[in-house]
């Protein structure tokens, strides 16, 4: 990680300043007085632009190239869950990132790591003036999206990829589908590789393999204080094992991961094709369908993802919201057909399939990078209820929430109710204590999802999480709450999101005073909440009574 400052001359210097001084004083003559862009301290971009690799680029909010990224997010809405940054680095190397977190330090300005631009959780939009009381105000956004490189490692000891943490989900699974290879990401194309690998990571693959985060072998991690380690498993010869643990399920919270590198398996013969098929049932048939996905789930095959959504399909239903089934199956049609016999037979409105190879499989959902799931949706507040079992009842009750949301609030018609059902069987293969991630023993993560295509308008936003609240507290019926991390929208309890066996918690709590004793991480599902360099908890955000 050798990095050389540049030698400059005095000219050169001069020109720099002068640019830099032009391009703010443009900034400021362009913001109108009550922006909430506060410039970030001038001796900090001067002296960070000076160790920066040459592809990198500092972006300032008049840049467009600025205002681009922050509305390409998933949810761009920076009252609810969008950061508020003062100024964005491109990072192109890891010596980037460390550079960038050194000097945000020294300057008491916050800074945030983004790939995927897909987080939902309501902490990120601390990530501003009014959350950062400093004099600077904002932050330091730090994209790793140009960190892509990648290689292959094919031998009879070692089948492993090593990559840049900028590749998205998609993108990995292309570099090794053309090598023949494979492993779990993220079922979404456009979410990052390293999102979902931050707090476990749900995937296709992982009834066959475990989670994403079981497949990483090793991560490069750039610490709070700017320092760059490797974290792996000591017992196989490794370094800094408790960190490798605590990434793998509460990354966000440690470090920003630079490179990884992760098990890689060959697609077999006859398994390059899923079978799919897509029912769909008006709402009256809930009880129906989820009594015989419930029967199916026990002893659910490695090969079946088994999804459902909930929304509006006009042709099905105008008025109410309709239940979308998708059943994947990573094998032939006919073997698919057989399994979901049973489905067919209870009769839906409407029925389609069809066979596609592994990289494909994310348009079947409409979660390829084209795809409108993949798309910005305004404001989006995700919530998630992780359980054992299709309560019958809770559902019920989920659904009928959902129905009467959308026929009070026009706005939130684009929502949708999603019931993941992967396979468990590679994931529950690995130890629970072996990693930060706390629900291996949940089968299916339910998410109510509230959409609309608005930003600003603070009644709806405060309808739409109302709504929200009451979506998840049905789906959870009874259960203990558990939330997993990267789809919890930020006041579920400490306990919901890490885990409550009593060893849990303290031995995260005791990591973070260890790799971060300033809470410089802190903008992604806390584990300390308050702290940092003069920040203050939300409103909205406390934990559970
Ligand atoms: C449409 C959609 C589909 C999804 N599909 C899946 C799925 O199939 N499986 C699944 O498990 N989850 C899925 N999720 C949830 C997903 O895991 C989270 O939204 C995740 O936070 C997205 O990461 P990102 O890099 O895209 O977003 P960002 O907003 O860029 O980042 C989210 C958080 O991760 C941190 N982060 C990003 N990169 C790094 C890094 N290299 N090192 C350290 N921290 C980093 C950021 O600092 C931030 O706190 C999906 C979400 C959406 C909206
Ligand atoms: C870096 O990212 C920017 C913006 O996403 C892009 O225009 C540029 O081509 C990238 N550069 C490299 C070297 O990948
Ligand atoms: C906000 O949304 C509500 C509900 O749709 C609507 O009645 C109200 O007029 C909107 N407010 C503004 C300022 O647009
Ligand atoms: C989250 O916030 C809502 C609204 O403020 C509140 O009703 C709910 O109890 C909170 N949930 C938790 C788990 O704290």
């Amino acid at each position: 990680m050798a990095t050389t400052l540049p030698t400059i001359n005095q000219a050169h210097l001069l020109a720099l300043l002068i640019s830099i001084a032009t391009t703010l004083t443009l900034t400021l003559a362009n913001l109108p007085p009550s922006s909430p862009h506060h410039n970030p301290p001038l001796s900090l971009i001067h002296s960070l632009s000076l160790c920066l690799s040459p592809s990198a680029r500092l972006l300032h909010p008049t840049d467009p190239a600025f205002q681009a990224l922050l509305a390409s997010r998933w949810s761009t809405n920076p009252s609810t869950n969008r950061p508020s940054p003062s100024l964005i680095l491109l990072a192109a190397t890891e010596a980037d990132i460390s550079h960038a977190i050194r000097h945000a330090n020294a300057h008491n300005l916050p800074f945030l790591a983004t790939t995927g631009g897909h987080g939902i959780n309501t902490f990120l939009s601390h990530l501003d003036h009014n959350h950062n009381h400093n004099h600077h105000g904002g932050g330091l956004l730090i994209s790793l999206r140009n960190l892509t490189h990648f290689t292959l490692s094919d031998s009879p000891t070692s089948k492993t990829a090593t990559f840049g943490s900028g590749l998205l989900s998609h993108e990995v699974i292309d570099r090794l589908w053309r090598a023949g290879k494979q492993t779990t990401t993220g079922s979404c194309g456009c979410v990052s590789y390293a999102g979902p690998a931050m707090g476990g990571g749900h995937g296709y693959l992982q009834g066959r393999y475990g989670l994403v985060a079981d497949q990483v072998v090793s991560a490069r991690v750039v610490l709070a204080d700017g320092r760059v380690v490797v974290a792996s498993e000591e017992e196989e010869g490794g370094e800094n094992g408790d960190l490798f643990w605590a990434v793998r399920g509460a990354g966000h919270n440690f470090g920003v991961v630079s490179e990884f590198t992760v098990r890689v398996y060959d697609v077999e013969e006859g398994r390059r094709d899923w079978g799919w098929e897509e029912f769909v049932f008006v709402g009256a048939r809930l009880e129906e369908v989820y009594e015989l996905a419930g029967e199916m789930m026990e002893g659910q095959p490695v090969e079946v993802v088994f999804w459902s959504v909930w929304r509006m399909v006009e042709e099905v239903d105008p008025v109410k919201p309709a239940i979308v089934v998708t059943v994947f199956f990573n094998g032939p049609l006919e073997e698919a057909r057989r399994y979901t016999q049973q489905i067919r037979d209870l009769g839906p409105a409407t029925y389609r399939f069809g066979v596609t190879e592994y990289p494909k499989l994310n348009t079947v959902l409409g979660v390829d990078l084209n795809g409108p799931g993949c798309q910005p949706q305004g404001t989006a507040l995700l919530r998630a209820a992780d359980v054992d079992r299709y309560d019958i009842d809770a559902l019920r009750n989920w659904f009928d929430i959902f129905s009467q949301m959308l026929a009070t609030e026009k706005a939130f018609a684009g929502s949708a109710c999603l019931l993941e059902g992967y396979g468990v069987q590679g994931v529950q293969a690995v130890p629970s204590d072996s990693t930060a991630f706390p629900h291996r023993d949940k089968r299916l993560l339910l998410a109510p999802n509230v959409l609309y295509d608005v930003v600003g308008n603070s009644t709806l936003d405060r309808e739409a999480k109302r709504w929200g609240e009451a979506m998840v507290t049905a789906a959870f019926g009874g259960a203990q709450r558990r939330t997993y991390v990267n789809y919890a929208l930020g006041n579920e309890s400490l306990q919901a999101m890490y885990g409550y066996e009593p060893w849990r918690l303290p031995k995260l709590q005791a990591l973070k005073r260890k790799y971060d004793p300033e809470n410089r991480f802190r903008f992604f599902a806390p584990i300390v909440r308050g702290g940092g360099s003069g920040n203050a908890v939300g409103d909205d955000e406390e934990e559970e009574r």
